[in-house]
């Protein structure tokens, strides 16, 4: 990756995920970057490179910045602001609760830095926000300056948690909104690094970068939406929902990526986003009913298959439920399928017994159920397994092997991750998503029950 020919002063106020990854993906392309956050045991770990959340190489990218003396990290912003060429605002924007997003901290954060910007400071809008948020911010940056010699621009991200170095640094594309020249060429600039290595750079008005933003996610939503409906298809049908999104997504015009049939989508994101894209359309009338429709199926779709599990499983019996995060590589549990499904199994009184590969996160969150180190440990003696995120350790996972731990023999495989015949031949009754119910061959049932399997599953967990 090349560097910045100029490195830039950047602040950046809000040290969550999508603030810390900023920080320290800024600081790799060679700008000088002072992260802050109001939460000062917060900003005395990241000093010491130790990262609050689970996201692959960002503790690593952060402890590599400090060494080169690029980044930084401050609880007090106004001391730093007035040197700085840009400062980022990537603070939260919670859903109240009509779905509609909150941006009490966006504003706070813009006021409580205007009075200490040195005029020509580009303000950049990195949170998730409603289209006319930018134009609000220079209005109130300017109230508390009295003067307008502040221009603010918006450049949303499209980090994923679990690859958001990647999706930084090797971007599909970078959207900048701007108002006027001189913050249209600082964010050029800035992101001159990536548009050497070829990233393009789309430079648009501010309500146009909050539109794409917003729009860029529910679209990505409806995907998985319309690939669950398909999957509800194929399994009246007996189709193979894998099979039928390779045939679709090669078509160019409608693309493989997220058409991946699952538990319904979750995180922090599509569900907040969704709702407040559609409060959005309500709100201005420009209703938007795809979306309204999505949330609701994606809501009832958690409620059915916890339902599917329970009529299918004995009463009162062992669950082990593998994976609780809202997709692998990630301990985020917001909006996951399993913080719906999990709790319905609990009230109906089954036995759940839980293994994930960060639960840290996921244990603050579930009550009553039984947590497990390995995967092989939760389903120990279960009537019935059930999948819910796809790490590769549970990809790793022999459908005989785990066979011969249960007592029973139901496998709900809510991501799709084991093969139909091979798991039947195992002599698992196979409930997958978007495919045939494939009966246990019960034949070969049980032909690993023994301690050399055991050995063998502790070491695969
Ligand atoms: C999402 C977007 O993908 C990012 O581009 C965006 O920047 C981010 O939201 C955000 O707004 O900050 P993220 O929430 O990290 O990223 O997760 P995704 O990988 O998009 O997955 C979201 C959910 O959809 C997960 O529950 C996942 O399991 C599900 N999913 C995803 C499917 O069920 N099928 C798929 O084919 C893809």
């Amino acid at each position: 990756m090349n560097r910045a020919t100029r490195p830039l002063k950047i602040v950046i106020l809000g040290a969550g995920y999508v603030g810390l990854t900023s920080s320290a993906c800024l600081a790799e392309i060679g700008h000088q970057v002072v992260c802050c956050d109001i939460d000062p045991a917060k900003i005395e770990a990241l000093r010491n490179a130790v990262v609050p959340i689970y996201e692959p190489g960002l503790s690593e990218l952060i402890a590599k910045q400090i060494a080169a003396g690029r980044i930084s990290f401050s609880t007090s912003p106004q001391s730093e602001v007035g040197s700085a060429d840009a400062v980022f605002i990537a603070v939260g924007t919670p859903s109240d609760a009509n779905g509609a997003i909150d941006l009490s901290y966006v504003h706070a954060a813009a006021r409580s830095i205007a009075s200490d910007l040195r005029p020509g400071t580009v303000v950049v809008i990195k949170s998730t926000v409603v289209a006319g948020t930018a134009s609000q911010v220079s209005a109130i940056i300017a109230a508390e300056r009295g003067n307008s010699d502040i221009s603010v621009a918006s450049n949303p991200e499209f980090l994923r948690e679990g690859s958001a170095i990647a999706d930084f640094l090797q971007a599909d594309r970078v959207v900048i909104g701007v108002e006027d020249g001189a913050a249209q060429a600082l964010l050029e600039a800035l992101y001159q690094p990536l548009v050497d290595a070829g990233i393009p750079l789309v430079v648009t008005r501010t309500a146009n970068a909050e539109l794409i933003k917003y729009a860029a996610n529910a679209f990505l939503a409806l995907k998985i939406g319309f690939i669950n409906d398909v999957a509800n298809l194929c399994e009246k049908l007996g189709g193979d929902v894998g099979e039928v999104a390779h045939g679709i997504g090669l078509d160019h015009r409608i693309g493989t990526a997220f058409l991946q049939a699952g538990p319904g989508f979750g995180g922090s994101c599509f569900p907040k986003d969704t709702q407040a894209f559609a409060h959005l359309g309500a709100q201005h009338g420009a209703a938007q009913p795809l979306i309204e429709t999505l949330i609701a199926n994606n809501d009832a779709r958690k409620d059915m298959l916890a339902e599917r599990i329970i009529a299918n499983t004995p009463a009162g019996g062992h669950i082990a439920v593998l994976g609780t995060a809202f997709k692998a590589n990630t301990d985020d549990v917001r909006e996951a399928a399993a913080l719906s499904i999990i709790p319905r199994l609990v009230a109906a009184g089954f036995s759940v017994h839980v293994h994930d590969c960060q639960p840290a996160y996921a244990m603050r969150q579930l009550e009553g159920v039984k947590w497990h180190e390995t995967p092989i440990a939760a389903v120990h003696g279960a009537d019935a397994v059930a999948v819910l995120t796809d790490w590769d350790l549970y990809k790793a996972i022999n459908p005989r092997l785990l066979g011969s731990f249960m007592r029973g023999n139901a496998l709900f495989d809510f991501r799709n991750i084991f093969d139909p015949a091979q798991a039947s031949l195992a002599g698992l009754d196979y409930h997958g998503i978007g495919r045939p119910f494939l009966p246990a061959q019960k034949a070969l049932r049980g032909a690993g029950r023994n301690s050399s399997a055991l050995g063998l599953a502790a070491s695969a967990a």
